[in-house]
């Protein structure tokens, strides 16, 4: 790319239109997201945009242009009428909540919340003001949540019922703490993954553990579930779990915290207990830059920039586990778009 040679003016110039498109994609998403036109169009395909604007109510005349703009994006597509369908898999990514696939939620932290941060982006950067990810409210609480579902799954169904010998010790009574629980959608899932273990979740933000606790009550699972507030150390005994897990955690901690919850978290676990963190990594090298894997954590070091979020590197994560007395091997490996998946025993 940095031979002038290897591309022409032109192919640059396309670059930025395609861009350009993805940015208007994404609020052509957002837009059928919530009014509902991905859910329509998933209920009755074959629908005609005058159709879907009479079930909506909506003005037929902007449904209209925004199925043709999603046709020709390949959101949707159709037959002569033209009626039109969601094109494959678009049912379950963009008109089911609760599928792990589901990324409404994400495309919404970028609409609402990225956008608005970018917008401070030009005072900030002289300033270096931060607005932090606390304190944010409930809608942004809840768009996180959703945004994080996919993850929540895979570790609640195959990360950790695949580490070695921790599926029959949480059989057996154990207990699982997940710092950084926020509004405590993993800990209900990993109280049904696992109906004999305690589940005890942590964190920080008061208005994220009273959504995590009404979620609890309403399962009806008090007995064995809990949210608390305060630090690691604070919410459970030394050497009382069977497994710490913290899911795009680690990031959202401020550097010089980290060193104390990783501490904690481990002294936490008891012997023969698993850490499993599963966050994003940043590039240490401009050659990491520009690998497929890193494109993700890249964009994350930039949307939460104003979050006063540092993405950690692969050193750095693999310190704080050192310096925290986990000394065994660090299994590492890669899931959805650029999450690392870190499991250690102590
Ligand atoms: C991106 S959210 C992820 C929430 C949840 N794990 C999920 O998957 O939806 C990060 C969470 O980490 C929490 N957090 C940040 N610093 C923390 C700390 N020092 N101890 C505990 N939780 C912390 C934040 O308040 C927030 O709820």
């Amino acid at each position: 790319m940095a031979n002038a040679d290897a591309i022409s003016a032109d192919q640059q110039v396309a670059r930025i239109f395609e861009w350009r498109r993805g940015f208007n994609t994404i609020h052509l998403i957002d837009v059928g997201v919530r009014l509902g036109l991905f859910k329509a169009l998933a209920d009755t395909p074959g629908s005609t945009a005058e159709e879907i604007a009479a079930r909506l109510q909506l003005h037929a005349p902007y449904v209209s242009v925004w199925c043709k703009t999603a046709y020709g994006m390949e959101l949707l597509d159709a037959d002569e009428g033209p009626r039109y369908r969601l094109a494959p898999h678009f049912e379950v990514i963009l008109a089911a909540p609760s599928h792990p696939r589901y990324l409404g939620g994400y495309v919404r932290l970028g609409t609402e919340v990225a956008a608005e941060d970018f917008k401070r982006c030009l005072q900030a950067f002289r300033t270096a003001e931060v607005k932090p990810f606390q304190g944010r409210g409930d809608d942004f609480n809840q768009a996180i949540a959703e945004s994080t579902q996919g993850l929540q799954v895979v570790t609640a169904k195959k990360i950790l019922p695949g580490l070695d010998g921790l599926s029959a010790r949480l059989d057996a009574g154990g207990a699982l703490l997940e710092v950084g629980c926020g509004t405590g959608n993993l800990l209900l899932q990993l109280a049904k993954a696992f109906p004999k273990a305690r589940v005890i979740g942590v964190d920080i933000e008061a208005d994220s553990l009273t959504a995590a606790r009404t979620k609890i009550a309403a399962a009806g699972l008090q007995e064995r579930v809990e949210a608390r507030q305060g630090t690691v150390a604070s919410a459970v005994q030394p050497g009382s779990v069977d497994a710490v897990v913290m899911i795009e955690v680690l990031h959202e901690i401020a550097p010089a915290l980290r060193p104390g919850v990783i501490r904690e978290s481990a002294a936490a676990l008891r012997a023969g207990g698993w850490l499993v963190i599963v966050d994003e990594t940043y590039p240490t090298s401009l050659e990491e830059m520009r690998r497929p894997e890193f494109k993700f954590p890249l964009m994350t070091g930039f949307e939460e920039l104003l979050w006063g979020n540092v993405i950690p590197t692969r050193e750095e994560q693999e310190k704080l586990q050192r310096d925290a007395g986990l000394t065994g091997p660090i299994e590492r490996s890669l899931i959805g778009e650029g999450f690392t998946v870190l499991c250690t025993r102590k």
